[in-house]
């Protein structure tokens, strides 16, 4: 989950993704490498938290880790990325080894990043097979997509020719009513039209009631038929797009 701009989703997307595949009964664990920890804050009922730890290769493979976890605060990423990218090569590896290390526990790993550029998220675009942007369509969403794109062609280049990452702009807290919002949405979906995840989530106060609650929002106990079906739209495209990566 990448956005260098704070308060677009990341957080909720990441959160809604762990919770619909721990229903569905998937070992899943999550990266939260926000050092404000709200993916680890908002998980904590139903996801053991391991960490805050030195490094994600810390833990003992020969201990069964539970199904459900989430590292709070990976440090050691950083001190790793402090190398340039001529030295991607080593990065590489590294996130290799800890692909192979959580690959052995886990179905699948989500990964939270802090609204921020740093060696961390770096990393975690290197990791993953998908990459979901949440985008808020205001004035921002411009400069975002600017951002964004960059980050990508550094992690690519680490990748290596023909590994480039796949990622998917989720339009978030999208006001409905909106002429502008409407337009840019539009533009950005001719600009980049396989790269547009083809469902918008509304701005909606059951969101923010339902991180209030640290609950999923279809777990509200109210009519959740304007945002909850929506959201799982979106969560299952996203996990279908890295699926389809990962094979
Ligand atoms: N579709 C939505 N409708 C209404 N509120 C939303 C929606 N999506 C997220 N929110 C709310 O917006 C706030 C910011 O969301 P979130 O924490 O997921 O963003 P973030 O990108 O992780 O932010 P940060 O970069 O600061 O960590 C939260 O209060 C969240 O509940
Ligand atoms: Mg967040």
């Amino acid at each position: 989950m990448t956005n260098e701009r704070g308060g677009i989703g990341k957080t909720t997307l990441t959160c809604h993704i762990a919770w619909h595949l721990a229903e569905q009964g998937k070992r899943v664990v999550v990266l939260d490498l926000d050092k404000q920890c709200h993916s680890a804050g908002m998980l904590k009922a139903e996801f053991e938290q391991i960490g805050p730890v030195q490094s994600i290769l810390d833990f003992d493979p020969n201990e069964e880790p539970p199904a459900l976890a989430c590292f709070k605060n990976t440090r050691q990423i950083v001190e790793l990325t402090t190398d340039s990218p001529q030295q991607g090569q080593h990065i590489g590896a590294y996130v290799r080894a800890i692909r192979a290390g959580l690959a052995k526990h886990y179905d699948y790993c989500v990964i939270d990043t802090a609204p921020a550029w740093d060696g961390r998220n770096l990393m975690a675009l290197i990791a993953s097979d998908y990459v979901a942007v949440p985008l808020d369509p205001d004035k921002t969403a411009r400069q975002s997509l600017n951002e964004i794109s960059q980050s990508i062609s550094l992690a690519n280049k680490v990748r290596g020719e023909g590994n480039a990452t796949r990622f998917g702009i989720v339009f978030n807290r999208v006001q409905t009513t909106s002429e502008v919002s409407k337009m840019l949405m539009d533009r950005i979906g001719q600009a980049l039209p396989a790269n547009v995840v083809p469902h918008t989530i509304p701005h909606r106060e059951h969101m923010r009631e339902a991180a209030l609650l640290e609950i999923p929002v279809w777990r509200l106990a109210k009519d959740t038929r304007r945002s909850a079906p929506i959201v799982r739209e979106v969560v299952s495209y996203i996990v279908d797009q890295a699926e389809r990566e990962a094979a």
